[in-house]
């Protein structure tokens, strides 16, 4: 039997921010897991991943930091890299799309395109912030989806429904960079012929569904946009930052960032391969037709590897005799949010993968998420969740079941795998139990239901528990030693499947479990149900495998979440112009009163060039009415009246809780008159 060839790709993430746990759930863990069984299972696999280092994510970044965009590109791709690392990811590479041969396969790619007459120019509207003198790229420009009603939509694609549409079509367009509206402005670029390749798309979809049994939530992305109807797209952009457009007067143009970012994928192979001497070697991965590729992604990039991907493979094969392989699937996930809410950075929510492994280790963080993937609807990360996975799965069921097969074989059998004469019926159904997990294991991660294949790895260990303790070896130890030694001898040979059907979840726990057992070549994945430590082997000592996680620990982690890193509780910028809306003035009091059966409110007279006025604060807990007479402070003088407690109030005074919690009106000390404007 010739071995399986097969290609596996996880989306490129932009290099302008840290991984968070969403993203490892979404595009990478999945991937990771399914390569490491398929090289387990001795499969010809590659699995390539890099940097998304162009488009406006990345500028905007810069810009924000008002640094230049190689500056943004490099931190985060060194380090996303280091934290895939850490994390266990075992791509073959992680390249980078700023890399010369990434150039140079997204030119040729565009230039092959535009020789074979495909690429039309076409002048067309596009949104231009006058303000700031620049056509605005899609993430610039927010306004409302013209199918949905979303109000965070970008200018030609919407987050919440998927709609792809025009930019004149969206409603209410605001510019992110200055917040003016901005105009429609005429500008020229070159588009591909989407809409051309719909029938072969989907029959290409269809083909490869009955095949391969696409997931569900893809089909039905798909199925919005054939419905829709697929419309030419634009494949270049008036920007400074990303791959020039190979072409005369195209002054100030660089490729779409999507339209060269999958292409990525392609020479992050070569770079793959170029590395190892051996120019060609990336085109049997790409170019056999023998060859699976499976393509990992989260959902918001869905119409770029179903859809715009496959055209562009599609074109290239109609126009040229070397001819790339399709994905033969697309296993999309959906999201994964942080305590039932969406990740933020800006407001403190969720947590980087790098500090979250300051913190814990890898393998329960694997173990944890992999167990709860967004496999078919969105899914939530609790920290509570993550401490039980680890207290009272990995640590009370695979620890616990390891631990005391080990304790008994150091003491009572030398430290060696004990000799196994017969099985009785109980040991038997052990037998066979181990032999069913490969394949039971292997078939699930076959059909991307992983979230199964991480449920059945712990019912092994389960198992593996009543067996030891249905066996009774502390009794049998007394009475039958022999038939003790079955027990033991059949508890290691399972702690051997354990540490492989585990290993593409927890591989540094397996990593450390084979140690133990002193295994050094290993079996393949399908013979790792069976009886593979002979009689007589010696086992190394037991290493600690799993630590409890403290309640503080959690709680710790639950006290941080909604702050920002200096502390400060989450908090919603505002533009200067709200600001600047806030009439403060200097004012006196003149008199104050207690509001008969309210304990909290005051009625106060207050006094400013122009005018007295009344305003009703909350603030009598902390101050008698004598108190407050002939005191300056500061109040909104142009707060909307209201009435509280059947009193009118015309403004608030500003006070501030003190650091024992008291409520203190601000009294400005300076020499300023009332009625005095605050700036
Ligand atoms: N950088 C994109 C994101 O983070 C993903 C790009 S996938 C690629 O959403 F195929 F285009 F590379
Ligand atoms: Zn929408």
């Amino acid at each position: 039997m010739s071995k399986e060839r097969i290609l596996v790709t996880s989306a490129l993430p932009y290099a302008n921010g840290p991984i968070h746990l969403g993203h490892l759930s979404g595009a990478y863990l999945p991937a990771d897991i399914f390569v490491r069984y398929h090289r387990s299972k001795g499969s010809d696999i590659i699995y390539v991943c890099g940097s998304d280092e162009h488009g406006v994510p990345i500028t905007i970044t810069a810009d924000k930091e008002n640094v230049a965009p190689k500056v943004i590109i490099d931190r985060f791709h060194e380090a996303n890299k280091k934290s895939f690392e850490r994390f266990g990811m075992s791509f073959d590479i992680y390249s980078r799309t700023s890399l010369p041969v990434h150039h140079k396969t997204a030119r040729t790619f565009f230039s092959n395109f535009f020789d074979a007459g495909l690429l039309k120019e076409k002048k067309s509207f596009h949104f231009y912030d006058e303000k700031v003198k620049m056509f605005l790229p899609d993430r610039y420009v927010e306004g409302t989806c013209p199918k949905c009603g979303y109000e965070e939509a970008r200018s030609d694609e919407c987050e919440k429904c998927g709609a792809l549409y025009d930019p004149s079509e969206l409603v209410n367009p605001k510019s992110k960079i200055s917040g003016d509206t901005p105009i429609l402005k005429e500008t020229s670029h070159w588009y591909f012929p989407l809409g051309d390749f719909q029938k072969r798309l989907e029959q290409y979809i269809n083909e490869n569904n009955k095949k391969f049994n696409w997931k569900e939530n893809v089909l039905q992305y798909c199925r919005g946009w054939f419905k829709d109807g697929l419309k030419d797209r634009a494949v270049t952009r008036d920007l400074d930052w990303g791959i020039k457009v190979p072409l005369e007067n195209a002054e100030g143009k660089v490729i779409y960032v999507w339209f060269e970012a999958v292409l990525g994928y392609i020479s992050a192979t070569k770079d793959l391969f170029n590395n190892n001497g051996d120019e060609e070697g990336w085109r049997n991965y790409w170019q056999n037709p023998d060859t699976r590729y499976i393509a990992f992604i989260g959902k918001d990039n869905t119409v770029f590897h179903t859809i715009i991907f496959p055209a562009m493979l599609l074109a290239w094969n109609d126009n040229n005799s070397d001819k790339y392989i399709l994905p033969e699937n697309v296993p999309a996930n959906e999201f994964l949010n942080f305590e039932g809410k969406k990740f933020s950075k800006s407001r403190g929510w969720g947590i980087d993968v790098s500090e979250f492994l300051d913190l814990f280790p890898a393998d329960s963080l694997r173990y944890t998420l992999a167990s709860n993937l967004p496999e078919n609807k969105d899914t939530d990360f609790y920290w509570k969740e993550f401490q039980a996975k680890n207290n009272s799965e990995l640590a009370d069921i695979l620890g616990n079941f390891i631990n005391r097969t080990f304790t008994f074989a150091h003491k009572h059998f030398d430290g060696e795998v004990p000799y196994a004469g017969n099985y009785s019926e109980l040991d038997n159904l052990m037998i066979n139990e181990l032999k069913s997990y490969p394949r039971k294991v292997g078939s699930l991660i076959e059909s991307y239901k992983i979230k199964d294949a991480v449920l059945e790895m712990m019912n092994l260990a389960r198992a593996a528990n009543k067996y030891f303790n249905d066996s009774k070896p502390w009794e049998t130890l007394k009475t039958d030693k022999e038939k003790c030694a079955v027990c033991i001898n059949l508890s290691l040979q399972t702690i051997y499947t354990l540490a492989f059907i585990f290993e593409p979840v927890t591989p540094f726990i397996s990593e450390k479990l084979l140690k133990m057992l002193n295994v050094v070549s290993r079996v393949n994945w399908f013979e790792s149900g069976n009886l593979n430590l002979q009689p007589g082997h010696k086992l190394n000592k037991p290493e600690i495998l799993f630590n409890k996680i403290e309640d503080d620990k959690i709680e710790a982690q639950i006290n941080k979440l909604g702050k920002t890193e200096n502390g400060e509780s989450e908090m919603e910028l505002i533009d200067y112009e709200d600001f600047s809306r806030i009439d403060l003035r200097i004012a006196r009091i003149i008199n104050a009163e207690i509001i008969p059966k309210s304990d909290k409110l005051l009625k106060i007279q207050v006094e400013t060039d122009k005018e007295t006025r009344q305003i009703v604060a909350g603030i009598a807990k902390h101050y008698s009415p004598d108190e407050l007479k002939g005191r300056k402070i500061i109040i909104v003088s142009n707060l909307k009246p209201a009435k509280l407690f059947g009193h009118e109030s015309n403004g608030m005074l500003l006070a501030v809780e003190t650091d024992n919690g008291d409520l203190k009106v601000i009294e400005p000390d300076v020499n300023a008159s009332i009625g005095s404007k605050v700036k």
